[in-house]
């Protein structure tokens, strides 16, 4: 049942987690399994739109007729997202994107010594608060997986990024999170605005988040 309530708009979508390599068998890296966003991809190309699916390394077979930029880490995340966004009316970040990345890469394997080896780790670029920033702002979307305080955080990151809404979800609870196919979330609007929602699977809730986008684009034109 395909529609076309989204046509006419672009929709950039990051999904997955990223990869921070440590050498060159190694990396640092979280649960994320990408459904989120695959499910996202695939609801928004259904109603019309246009996607371009930004995606970190997954099991995920790209949904049809989105067009996929393939990356590893958060720098080269940033870099895609960077470069696609000038052509985007609306922007969903799903990507679970590590905060940090090894200050160094080892060329070679690193070697066994010690007994304790200490990793030092620097700031990956904050790619949804960079978007915040920008002159022409897309309608802004973000995630916040959390496992305490909720509400609290994902208020916090919704102000200091400047997003149209976010979308919460305590990865603690069972049916909820990274690597299920099920969420348990609340959505958090930029007005003060909060929607709690049931246990649903992924691809409800992708639909349900793209209904909340399309009333946002709506009142904003
Ligand atoms: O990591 P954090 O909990 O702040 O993530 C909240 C939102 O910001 C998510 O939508 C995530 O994709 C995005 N994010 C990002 N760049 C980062 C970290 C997070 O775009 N470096």
């Amino acid at each position: 049942l395909a529609g076309d309530d989204l046509a006419g708009e672009t929709m950039l979508i990051t999904a997955g987690p990223t990869r921070e390599e440590l050498d060159p068998v190694r990396y640092i890296s979280n649960h994320s399994s990408g459904k989120m966003g695959y499910a996202l991809a695939r609801a928004a190309r259904h109603r019309g739109a246009k996607v371009i699916l930004v995606s970190g390394p997954t099991c995920l077979a790209p949904p049809p007729g989105v067009e996929l930029v393939q990356v590893e880490s958060a720098r080269q995340m940033h870099e895609a997202v960077m470069a696609c966004v000038p052509d985007c009316s609306v922007v969903i970040k799903a990507a679970a994107v590590a905060d940090y990345r090894p200050v160094l890469r080892c060329g070679e394997k690193m070697k066994k010594s010690g007994e304790t080896l200490t990793l030092q780790l620097e700031k990956n670029p904050d790619i949804l608060a960079e978007l915040g920033q920008l002159e022409r702002r897309p309608l802004l979307v973000g995630f916040a997986a959390e496992t305490t305080d909720l509400q609290t955080h994902a208020a916090a990151k919704l102000a200091a990024k400047n997003l149209d809404m976010i979308v919460a979800n305590d990865v603690s609870q069972e049916g909820a999170g990274f690597n299920v196919s099920t969420n348990i979330a609340r959505i958090l609007y930029r007005d003060g605005r909060i929607e709690p929602l049931e246990l649903m699977a992924k691809t409800r809730l992708a639909e349900l988040i793209l209904d909340r986008i399309r009333e946002l684009l709506q009142d904003k034109r």
